[in-house]
């Protein structure tokens, strides 16, 4: 009898009254019988090991760079339990600096949150030995390096993207990395385009130096968001790899999900889809397991988004700079409420955290 770790919905009558959305507990099933009418879209969830570390799901929280704080992420812990979430990229260079500003923004983590990986995006390797220290002495449960920003700050700096071309450096700095720390690895990569030479020597790089994990994002270093997810391109890494692949990019619905899985990835990494909406991570595993998810109600969102812009005020030591970053959020938090433009307009024009939550209560209603 296969033994299998899920986790399900628990749904309190008390949270249904209020209205809450979701409430996860771990449990032990036995085998994979209590989801016969979804059979392949339930296996799709299944538990994932990352080297020595596993996970109830196979779900993951994308990086975002101005996004991914540890206010961000709590919510999505609270709201979907994903396997685990990734910090925003962290510039090793910066960090090693230690500046007080990064390590505080970038180094937070609640002990109130699942997992957490760490992403470092830079290319000198005896920085990254460092930073990678640093980030494990800091509570880091996986670590990650970034060779998939195409920035024009981080490309054209050698760094993110830029490192898929000069395997010989990348293999240098992966095994740096690997050799200073024991904790599970990842590296974040993109695809090249009808190039499967490139795709398998980076593959091989990949293993070579001694990475646990690899995330491929279907996109070319190259091509904008304009360009769908090239799913046949992470199909090949998952062919060629022995290690875990994490398929990325366009997930944001079941179809969606559904269509990552079937190139045979051992999880998806959702990034953009999550923002404003906590709860997605957990609505679709709740959906592919046929439970029930309560979502919250309009007024709910308005209060979730208060609380992430309060705790990334505190987190920034900076009301102003929360604000500002509100700004950004607003158009994901008000993707339902009917006057979201205006909604936007208007946070776009406030500059402090107490109008920031009036403005808040007034639209979601
Ligand atoms: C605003 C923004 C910031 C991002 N920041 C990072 C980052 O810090 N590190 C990283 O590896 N990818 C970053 N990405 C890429 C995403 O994590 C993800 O690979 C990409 O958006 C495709 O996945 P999605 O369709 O689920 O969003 C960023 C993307 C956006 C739009």
């Amino acid at each position: 009898m296969i033994k299998h770790n899920y986790c399900t919905i628990i749904e309190s009558e008390e949270k249904k009254k209020r209205g809450q959305v979701l409430n996860y507990e771990k449990f032990t099933i036995q085998d994979l019988t209590p989801f016969p009418l979804y059979g392949i879209l339930a296996r799709m969830i299944k538990p994932l090991q990352i080297a020595n570390r596993s996970f109830p799901n196979n779900i993951i929280l994308g990086p975002l760079a101005g996004i991914s704080t540890t206010p961000y992420r709590l919510l999505a812990w609270e709201y979907s339990k994903p396997a685990f979430s990734y910090s925003e990229m962290i510039s090793a260079s910066a960090l090693v600096r230690n500046s007080r500003q990064t390590q505080k923004r970038y180094l937070d983590r609640s002990p109130n949150e699942g997992p957490v990986c760490f992403q470092l995006v830079g290319s000198i390797p005896k920085e990254l030995a460092e930073a990678t220290k640093i980030v494990a002495d800091s509570g880091a449960d996986l670590i990650d390096f970034n060779c998939g920003c195409s920035v024009p700050k981080i490309h054209n700096n050698g760094c993110g993207s830029a490192l898929l071309k000069d395997r010989v450096k990348l293999y240098n700095i992966l095994n740096t990395i690997r050799k200073n720390t024991t904790l599970p690895f990842l590296v974040k990569i993109r695809v090249a385009i009808n190039d499967d030479k490139t795709n398998e020597e980076v593959a091989k790089v990949i293993t070579d130096a001694g990475a646990d994990c690899v995330v491929v994002h279907g996109r070319n270093w190259g091509e904008t968001f304009n360009t769908p997810c090239r799913l046949e391109a992470i199909k090949f890494f998952v062919g060629l790899m022995k290690i875990p692949v994490i398929g990325n990019g366009d997930v944001k619905c079941i179809d969606s999900l559904k269509n990552m899985f079937a190139t045979g990835c051992n999880g998806a990494m959702i990034s953009r889809a999550c923002v404003g909406q906590p709860w997605l991570i957990g609505k679709l595993i709740a959906d592919i397991n046929q439970q029930s998810c309560i979502l919250p109600t309009s007024q709910e969102i308005g209060e979730i988004f208060i609380s992430h812009i309060k705790q990334l005020a505190k987190l920034l030591e900076n009301e102003r700079m929360a604000v500002l970053q509100a700004r950004k959020l607003a158009k994901s938090y008000a993707r339902t409420i009917p006057n979201r433009k205006d909604f936007s307009n208007q946070i776009n024009i406030c500059d402090d955290l107490p109008a920031f939550t009036s403005l808040c209560r007034n639209y979601f209603l």
